[in-house]
């Protein structure tokens, strides 16, 4: 594996040699750096830490500011990974120049080198501002969780035929206000596999099946740390929670006992 930094042209190039592209969500130095070191070629910022770190219901609370603290986090963990930041909800949906700025507070007090924001058609226009500002950015399209409310819930997405046309136009129009790439989450297989074999941008899923150019998943998914719901496609590689459990058992039972700190401890 390359120690060069990822780009975003680095991305880009994987899809058109059909090298998968690996992501996870990070939200904090150690993590990132774990992350870093593995070898991923991306890692997301996602405002999903409103659910896993901070624990509300949804990602809708999540602020700018906590975004930039996040990221600056992480960004000091990676040295190779392409760094990308979410837009939480209210920071880029009501007018252009408030999308331009915090983007650029992403870049600028974040460190991150893109930025992802959430929507198709709906969003083409504030893409193009914040791309004409030389910030390289990632589209999101159908299950988009700011949109909870309109979809009912979290529900997979495209399923009908019309959802579908739709989603296959927000696609077109996300590439074409210069997105580098494009997320597509929950939405069935055969329409992602679709999907990126129209689009001119690598696609990363999330619960869209294995043609996606990459993948994505939520770190505290992957290492059973998030207890509350389990996705039907989250893989679980390890179970973190009950070794966390463990070795906090191990220290509760130790300093009842007398047992720690031994001398080795001491000064
Ligand atoms: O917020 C997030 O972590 C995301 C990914 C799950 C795609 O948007």
């Amino acid at each position: 594996m390359s120690k060069k930094p990822v780009t975003v042209l680095d991305i880009q190039k994987m899809k058109a040699a059909s090298e998968k592209i690996s992501v996870l969500t990070a939200y904090d130095f150690p993590f990132a750096r774990l992350l870093d070191q593995a070898g991923i070629d991306m890692i997301l910022v996602g405002d999903s830490l409103g659910v896993v770190v901070a624990g509300y219901d949804n990602t809708l609370p999540v602020t700018m500011d906590e975004m930039v603290y996040h990221t600056r986090a992480v960004r000091r963990g990676t040295q190779r990974a392409l760094v990308v930041a979410d837009l939480p909800f209210l920071s880029y949906q009501t007018d252009l120049s408030e999308a331009r700025r915090n983007a650029g507070r992403l870049i600028k007090e974040g460190g991150a080198q893109a930025v992802k924001l959430e929507g198709g058609e709906n969003v083409a226009a504030t893409i193009a501002a914040i791309v004409a500002m030389d910030i390289p950015v990632m589209g999101h399209i159908g299950l988009t969780p700011q949109s909870i409310h309109r979809m009912g819930g979290y529900r997979v997405q495209g399923k009908l035929e019309e959802q579908a046309r739709q989603l296959l136009a927000d696609a077109r129009a996300v590439a074409e206000a210069g997105a580098f790439a494009l997320v597509l989450e929950g939405i069935p297989a055969s329409l992602a596999a679709e999907i990126t074999a129209a689009a001119p941008i690598p696609t990363i899923g999330i619960g869209a099946g294995i043609d996606c150019d990459g993948q994505v998943l939520v770190i505290h998914d992957i290492l059973g740390l998030c207890e509350k719901y389990s996705p039907k496609f989250v893989k679980r590689y390890a179970d973190a929670a009950t070794l966390i459990s463990g070795a906090v058992d191990d220290y509760i039972r130790e300093v009842k006992g007398g047992v720690f700190p031994g001398k080795e401890h001491s000064f």
